[in-house]
């Protein structure tokens, strides 16, 4: 488990940007935290360091952005969705298989499903003002 403590928005990017290059492909990230705290910036940084050029947006009216590239990316936001055919119906499952990395907000929903799938989880906690604690576990960083 590692701790990190970010003051800027552009830092909590860079973080997300320096786990791309820890990430075998086909790995889910799982994060928690509520709204604002930080979890579409991560993966801004997460997908620029794998090599997607797109820029990224929420997921949450498409459920699912797909970002090309040398290692491409799967942004799922889960908030709507309830059941394991939700998932399953969204392709999850299908982009893991298929060696892209899985980013999804709103994992809570999915605890205990997605622990199936080993994933490298990421906590967001919003301290005061533009502080964020951010709590990465299931890869060495
Ligand atoms: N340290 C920080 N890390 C990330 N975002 C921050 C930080 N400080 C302030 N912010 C702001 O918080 C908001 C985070 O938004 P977003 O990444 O969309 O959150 P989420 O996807 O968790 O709802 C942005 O407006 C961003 O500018
Ligand atoms: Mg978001």
């Amino acid at each position: 488990m590692a701790v990190f403590i970010t003051h800027s928005r552009a830092e909590t990017v860079a973080l997300g940007r320096r786990l791309a290059a820890a990430l075998p492909p086909g790995t889910l990230v799982c994060f928690t935290g509520g709204l604002g705290a930080g979890k579409t910036a991560f993966t801004e940084g997460l997908a620029a360091g794998l090599g997607c050029a797109d820029p990224v947006s929420s997921p949450t009216f498409a459920i699912v952005n797909y970002y090309r590239g040398p290692r491409p990316l799967a942004h799922f936001d889960l908030y709507r969705l309830s059941s394991e055919e939700d998932l399953l119906a969204a392709g999850l499952y299908d982009y893991l298989d298929e060696g892209a990395v899985v980013a999804a907000e709103w994992s809570e929903n999915f605890a205990a499903l997605l622990a199936a799938e080993h994933p490298v989880t990421v906590d967001l906690r919003p301290l005061s003002g533009q502080t964020r604690q951010i709590t990465i576990e299931g890869v060495q960083l």
